[in-house]
């Protein structure tokens, strides 16, 4: 019984199971039987082979960056060969009725490998919304067989990774109603998608796609005018052409298509147009021209786009008032008018936008107090008022904008006390004050009532101190991310061991804060990134601490008074600093190179010792600038070096005490932009290898003991601007006796003077130089050489001194051929070069006349043919010249009148003396008295010529640029720099 017991119960289970499973299938039959089996075999079929011509890789970072945020996943993966319904699958549409595939939705599908013109794709010839979006077709160009899809209505083939022309094709799908091939950024243009003939290919679009609502190209290279036939695309609701690099003036009467929705032509530079006069029967809520060159005024009837919601007209040519009737855009949230050129004040009428969430006005030139009627906006979260004309203080009640997070009024003259009320706005995150008159700092500390800090900006240059605001107030902001205080005077006196500051820190700029010691609670930022804190008084050491900030790339301790490095000498894993800023500090002894990760090294101005480290060659990433000029660093350049040297753009070990020769190191050096090993040691000759250096644009190798002959070799570098071979030992000839082109063709300073050049200079010697014959730089703005926290300087002789350039103005040019042994004319062609500010010939051999086509070269301002053989008459033109400041003509066989050009009747006497048949009118008298017969020249030396102090005042008023902050600051420099180094 126990067995037919089990048996029994045993056929139940069966039964069960086999109940169950008929079941199953009975549901299904009844399933099936209700909607039929839609899939048909053949398109099945297709789509299986769709899905085997891609592979799925998963957007990485490197390849599709644009995708990464895009959640993807392989919907291919799930279509399966099997008897479930291909209709079913993911990404499939089918027709209800007829069973065909319809929709095919592959976006954001991980889709990897070239879109192929016979792909099966092309045989789903019923799609009607087709859907490719945030793929990798790895830069394969469109297929030109869309149209063999011509039941499309949605085609959307954005961010995939597809490259070249978009194909006519696409143009005869009338029934589009959407279409998108926006793509995203990207510095080379050449990736982008592009149109071949544009004007034909936009008219066509607009008189074949009549049904299109949606149109997106953003990102496509469209380098063309947008036809006025888009005026006629009246079904069209939606326009995207973002940075197309559109030009021309833009059809007006796009903007009155009466169902156009949404309209964002941004970041179309070259793109002119004007607002029109708007009609009231509109539908536009988005309207925005970021970064154009749209101008003209806002239009009163602005006021009859009564459904925006966002107008963007930033960083373009708009100007004038701002209409009162912007107020009656009831809908408004977001308002953008920075970076234009808008004048007067903000309408009080602005307080009707009570749906304003975002206010930006900034980079304007609107006056009057702080827009009060912004306080009526109880919606507002950001405003956005930096580098306008705006005075007065903040108004008391500004708290009662209880939801703002951002407040912006940086490059104003705000002035008065930061109202109490402000410091109570719980919500507020970032707060940038910068430029903001304090009358005094008293009450400042109360920002630590604003818990919710994230970022604050306060910069103050004008006010008076009572005392120092105490940093650890800031202890207190617990979100705080960036804290931006420069100028400001801090005090770490109360910082103890227990103040507990945001853990979240990632950026501290506090230069010029009167610190004096290494701030300790830093120690605990893990999360710090960017550390600037120079111009302080800091002293004593480094800590080692510091080292093991682990996220730390970016630190700046110039301008303190360190002295060295806390502990032992060793790199410390995990250090990922990349950027190592230690200018001009006290520092002794070796330098310490905390990480493999340097990039930028910056450490003049110090007094290291000992060789240069090795480690520099040896990290995990190549360096791009080192400047270890200004230090007594020994022995030689490290060869080893020239193995990192693909991405170095600078390398300045001026002012050391290098010896041996200059690697020939160059071979990979092609993004080398300046070298300057001036003032060392070094001896040998130039390298080979500086011939790869295609980039070069600066070459010191001034004060060494290099013995060369000219290096002809480098003429063929395209960029070369400066050349500088100074105080060396050269010699031999300053032209190649072939007849062989000078070369050089960007070259503008050129200086070989204290040498042993010697020869003659044939008389169409300056024919063919290109840069200072001309000037092609036509801006107003000085241009230096160099790059944004690296200018590279110069020592140059101007006018008689020696003046330092701490950057390169990429317009001055000069010619300095002087203490060398050149004999013969000076070339007649010198006449050529009417860009040229300096030339210095002086202390050679030179006989003959003054060449009189000196009198064409406009631009001199500085002359110097002193101590040579020259006879004649100084030609009477050269008076003519009216930016020749400075002349001097001394120690030669001059004769006659000296120019009665008041530039010539300025200079004083030592200019002509020593030129015993020279006379003129007016300067007669003194001459008389210093030309007596017999004098000597003096015994020119660099060291004298330094001396001559008086002169550098109007030497800077001379340049035309107003250098004269810039010259200012360099006198002491050249002369503690020059001073200290006589080897
Ligand atoms: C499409 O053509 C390529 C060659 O251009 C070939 O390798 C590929 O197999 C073809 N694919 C199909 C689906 O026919
Ligand atoms: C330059 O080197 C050559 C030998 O290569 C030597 O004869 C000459 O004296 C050197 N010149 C100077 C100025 O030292």
């Amino acid at each position: 019984m126990i067995g037919s017991n089990y048996s029994s119960s045993f056929s139940f289970f069966l039964r069960t199971i086999v109940l169950l499973l008929f079941s199953i299938s009975n549901v299904f039959s009844t399933f099936a039987s209700l909607t039929p089996d839609l899939c048909h075999p053949d398109q099945r079929d297709v789509l299986l082979q769709l899905k085997t011509e891609f592979k799925i890789q998963k957007p990485n970072e490197l390849d599709d960056y644009w995708t990464m945020d895009v959640p993807s996943y392989p919907k291919t993966e799930s279509w399966e060969n099997s008897s479930t319904d291909c209709c079913n699958w993911d990404g499939i549409t089918c027709d209800t009725e007829s069973g065909k595939v319809i929709g095919l939705d592959l976006s954001c599908s991980c889709l990897h490998g070239q879109l192929q013109p016979n792909s099966s794709l092309f045989r789903l010839k019923h799609l009607t919304s087709l859907n490719l979006a945030y793929n990798n077709f790895s830069l394969s160009p469109i297929p030109d067989k869309f149209n063999n899809l011509m039941l499309l209505e949605t085609l959307n083939l954005s961010v995939s990774s597809l490259k070249g022309h978009i194909p006519r094709e696409i143009l005869q799908l009338t029934n589009l109603v959407s279409l998108d091939l926006s793509s995203h950024y990207s510095p080379d243009t050449s990736l982008l998608l592009s149109i071949e003939n544009p004007p034909l290919f936009l008219h066509q679009l607009a008189q074949n796609l009549r049904n299109l609502r949606a149109l997106d190209m953003s990102y496509v290279n469209i380098s063309s005018e947008i036809p006025h036939e888009f005026s006629y695309m009246l079904s069209l609701r939606s326009l995207q052409l973002e940075r197309c690099f559109l030009v021309g003036e833009f059809p007006s009467g796009v903007f009155m298509i009466q169902n156009l929705q949404s309209i964002i032509l941004d970041q179309n530079p070259d793109l002119r147009g004007s607002l029109p006069v708007f009609r009231r029967n509109n539908s536009m809520q988005v309207l925005s021209l970021w970064e154009t060159s749209f101008s003209g005024i806002i239009p009163d009837s602005i006021a009859n786009l009564k459904h925006l919601a966002s107008l963007t007209l930033a960083y373009s040519n708009f100007s004038g008032r701002i209409p009162s009737s912007l107020g009656e855009l009831s809908n408004l949230s977001s308002l953008s008018l920075s970076s234009n050129h808008f004048t007067g004040e903000v309408p009080s009428s602005i307080g009707n936008l009570k749906q304003l969430i975002s206010f930006n006005f900034g980079g304007n030139q609107l006056t009057g107090s702080f827009p009060s009627a912004l306080l009526n906006l109880t919606k507002l979260r950001f405003i956005f008022l930096g580098y306008n004309q705006f005075t007065g203080s903040l108004p008391p009640n500004i708290g009662q904008l209880s939801k703002l997070e951002g407040l912006y009024a940086s490059g104003n003259s705000f002035t008065g006390a930061v109202p109490s009320s402000l410091l109570q706005i719980s919500s507020l995150t970032e707060l940038d004050l910068d430029d903001y008159q304090l009358s005094d700092l008293v009450g400042f500390e109360n920002v630590s009532l604003l818990s919710n800090l994230k970022n604050l900006y306060f910069k103050s240059n004008d006010f008076r101190v009572s005392s120092p605001v105490d940093l650890n107030v800031f202890s207190s902001l617990k979100q705080l991310v960036e804290l931006d205080l420069p100028g400001i005077p801090l005090s770490t006196a109360n910082i103890t061991s227990d103040s507990d500051f945001s853990s979240n820190l990632e950026y501290l700029n506090l230069p010029g804060c009167n610190i004096t010691e290494f701030p300790e609670f830093l120690r605990d930022q893990r999360n710090l990134k960017y550390l600037y804190l120079s111009n302080n008084n800091i002293k004593g050491q480094v800590p080692d601490w510091l080292w093991r900030l682990q996220e730390l790339q970016d630190l700046d301790l110039s301008h303190n008074s360190l002295s060295g490095f806390d502990g032992s000498l060793k790199d410390v894993p995990g250090s990922h600093i990349e950027i190592l800023d230690l200018r001009s500090n006290a520092f002794q002894g070796r330098i310490f190179i905390p990480s493999t990760s340097i990039t930028y090294l910056f450490a003049s101005s110090n007094n290291f010792t000992g060789e240069i480290p090795r480690s520099l060659c040896g990290g995990q990433s190549s360096p791009t600038i080192i400047d270890l000029s200004d230090n007594n660093f020994h022995g030689s350049i490290p060869q080893c070096l020239g193995a990192h040297m693909s991405s170095l753009t600078d390398l300045n070990l001026r002012n050391n005490s290098l010896s041996g020769s200059i690697p020939d190191m160059f071979t990979q050096a092609s993004k080398l932009r300046s070298i300057d090993v001036s003032h060392n040691q070094l001896e040998g000759k130039i390298p080979a290898s500086l011939t790869a250096c295609s980039a070069l644009e600066v070459l010191n190798v001034e004060s060494n003991e290099i013995n060369d002959t000219f290096p002809f070799q480098l003429s063929s570098l395209q960029k070369l601007q400066v050349l500088v071979l100074r105080s060396n030992k050269f010699h031999g000839v300053l032209y190649q006796s072939d007849g062989a082109w000078f070369g050089f063709p960007q070259l503008k300073i050129i200086d070989v003077s204290n040498n042993h050049f010697l020869g003659t200079l044939p008389s169409d010697y300056f024919l063919n130089w290109t840069a200072i014959s001309s000037n092609e730089d036509k801006s107003t703005l000085p241009h230096y050489i160099g790059v944004s926290r690296y200018n590279n300087s110069i020592v140059l002789m101007n006018k008689g001194v020696l003046m330092v350039m701490e950057r390169i103005l990429t317009v001055y040019t000069a010619i300095d051929f002087s203490g060398n042994k050149i004999q013969g004319q000076v070339p007649e062609s010198i006449g050529l070069l009417k860009e040229l500010h300096a030339l210095n010939l002086s202390r050679n051999a030179f006989t003959g006349h003054i060449p009189l086509s000196l009198s064409n070269i406009t631009a001199l301002e500085s002359l110097d043919l002193s101590q040579n053989k020259l006879c004649g008459e100084i030609p009477p033109k050269l008076g003519d010249l009216s930016s020749l400041e400075w002349i001097n003509v001394s120690y030669n066989q001059l004769v006659g009148s000296i120019p009665q050009g008041t530039q010539f009747q300025r200079q004083t006497c030592s200019s002509y003396e020593g030129n015993p048949g020279l006379f003129g009118p007016s300067l007669k008298d003194i001459c008389r008295e210093t030309t007596s017969p017999g004098s000597e020249p003096p015994v020119s030396s660099e060291e004298e010529e330094e001396e001559e102090e008086g002169s550098f005042s109007w030497v800077a008023a001379g340049l035309g640029f107003a250098p004269g902050v810039v010259f200012g600051f360099t006198i002491g420099y050249i002369m503690k720099n020059l001073g200290r180094n006589k080897h």
